[in-house]
């Protein structure tokens, strides 16, 4: 049984804040990223009038292309994103592009960028503000920003006007050495309130909605805790495979792409202390101080804690057969690299003492399905009479929908009218996105409109992407140190479009408890 919630809040808009006039510089210009996200994204700003006049958009990347072709290429991708778009306000936007071509480790190059960057500048009126926004391979990472430092295109400061930010795309490395390592290269030309670690995770509404649900209201706050909760369990569910990023994926695998950052971001988002105050830096230190807490992977016992899987062929409708991953365009026939994990950790301090944190992640899944959910201990007699004496009911159960449903539910038990006692489990149901509708900003819109204003809350900052790389790194070595045939062998396979591996689904049952995905 379903009843749904209203609100009675206001419906009234938010106050629309707008970025300072800047010059917005997009490293991979040509790439996959900058098409599908970053130019819609900057458009949609612009629509809704949160970039000021004084704006321009730059593209940097290898492709040799005038502006006439990238802006060609720029109302291409704001069509793909959003097709019913008029042609005036393209143009309007696509007026405002530009582009360089060249290569991203030549000094000459960034010369010359560092020339067209002043004359737009002047252009307009931009007052010499900048935003760098790092979308190539991340190999790339480090080049660029110290070319950025040697052509005085960046300069290392506090937030002092004219600003000169840069976001750099994840992934922030690919264990702790070379985290840190990358930190130290960027540290060398940027202050770390320059440095804006991208996680699009954070700037989606329903994600930012986490810390206003927490510390915004009283009720479910005072029982957020081990005495009340009996687990917490996350699902990142993706119903595509590895698509066209194989090259990328296939040194990366699961872990690194999906749990090194936004997996354990929703976990610390619902784990974490409330900060002094809502500012950047306090809500970092809490969420870091949770990282922190989770009790590192017991290495000898890994199975216990952690499912690895891989997704083979299948034909779940009897329609179109789903291709394994090994057979995927540009995966080694005997790959072992994850698209699945699901683990098990707890944390180690007096909020969640014994609360066990199960996360899933894969790919190639059932459905797309980003879900949190916080189920609470059963009451602890059974008193209900007829059917129900001393039976203990199910528990209630908060789930906050993160994507593509957004919303949040409750599941309690209430009586079934009539003469005999029965309860039955009723979900209250509040739908974000009906509810909030065309309010919603897409997650790149939000971070480069925070970067704009300088607030790095929804960011990463050093100490923490290096929290997070410090806890898996040694799970990831672990695994790196055993051989092909020791992965293929401990690699549990399952069928595309399914729920993952039977393993995935023991490691929580065997405590009783089970997936809440449907
Ligand atoms: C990216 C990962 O960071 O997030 C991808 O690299 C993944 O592999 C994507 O598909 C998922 O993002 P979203 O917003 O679609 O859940």
């Amino acid at each position: 049984m379903e009843i749904k919630m209203s609100s009675s809040t206001s419906t009234e808009p938010c106050e629309i804040v707008t970025g300072e006039a800047c010059g917005y510089v997009i490293f991979g210009a040509s790439g996959d990223l900058s098409n599908r996200k970053l130019i819609p994204a900057v458009f949609s700003l612009f629509r809704a009038k949160k970039i000021p006049d004084n704006f321009f958009v730059l593209g940097f990347a290898r492709t040799v292309m005038d502006d006439h072709a990238f802006r060609l290429k720029v109302k291409d991708s704001i069509q793909q994103a959003y097709g019913d778009i008029v042609e005036p306000e393209i143009d309007t936007f696509a007026s405002k592009c530009f582009y360089v071509a060249g290569s991203y480790d030549h000094n000459d190059v960034f010369f010359h960028l560092n020339e067209k960057i002043k004359y737009l500048g002047k252009m307009f009126a931009t007052g010499g503000n900048l935003v760098f926004h790092i979308a190539t391979p991340p190999t790339l990472y480090a080049t660029i920003v110290s070319l950025l430092g040697k052509n005085d295109l960046v300069k290392r400061k506090q937030n002092k006007s004219p600003f000169q930010r840069v976001i750099v795309e994840k992934p922030f490395g690919r264990d702790l050495e070379s985290a840190v390592q990358l930190n130290k290269d960027l540290l060398e030309y940027l202050t770390d309130q320059q440095i804006y670690r991208i996680d699009h995770y954070l700037g989606k509404e329903t994600v930012q909605n986490i810390l206003m649900f927490r510390f915004a209201n009283q009720l479910f706050e005072a029982g957020w805790n081990c005495q009340h909760i009996d687990h917490v369990q996350i699902t990142v569910a993706e119903q595509l495979g590895v698509e066209h990023r194989a090259g990328y994926f296939e040194q990366a695998g699961l872990l690194r792409d999906m749990f090194q950052n936004h997996i354990l971001q929703l976990a610390a988002l619902v784990g974490m202390e409330p900060p002094v105050e809502f500012s950047a830096d306090s809500v970092r230190d809490e969420k870091i101080k949770f990282m922190k807490s989770i009790r590192p992977f017991d290495l000898n016992n890994l199975q216990k804690q952690l499912v690895m899987g891989q997704y083979g062929s299948s034909n779940p409708a009897n329609t179109q057969t789903l291709k394994a991953y090994r057979e995927e365009e540009g995966v080694a026939t005997t790959s072992c690299t994850e698209t699945y994990f699901s683990m098990k950790f707890f944390v180690d301090n007096w909020r969640w003492k014994d609360v066990p944190f199960y996360l899933q992640a894969g790919k190639r899944l059932e459905k797309k399905l980003t879900r949190i959910a916080v189920v609470f201990k059963k009451v602890p007699h059974g008193l209900f009479a007829g059917n129900w004496q001393g039976t203990i009911p199910s528990p209630d159960v908060l789930i906050l929908d993160i994507q593509p449903q957004q919303g949040i539910s409750f599941l309690f038990q209430a009586k079934v009218p009539g003469s005999k006692m029965c309860l039955e489990e009723l979900r209250m149901e509040l739908d974000y996105r009906e509810f909030f509708g065309a309010k919603m900003d897409e997650d790149y819109s939000t971070l480069i409109l925070d970067c704009m204003l300088g607030d790095q809350t929804l960011y990463w900052r050093k100490d923490g992407v290096e929290t997070s790389w410090k806890l898996l790194t040694p799970v990831l070595k672990k695994w790196a140190a055993k051989s092909q045939k020791e992965q293929d062998s401990l690699l549990e396979r399952y069928a595309a479009g399914g729920w993952g591996p039977a393993a995935g689904k023991r490691l929580i049952e065997q405590d009783e408890r089970k997936w809440i995905v449907t």
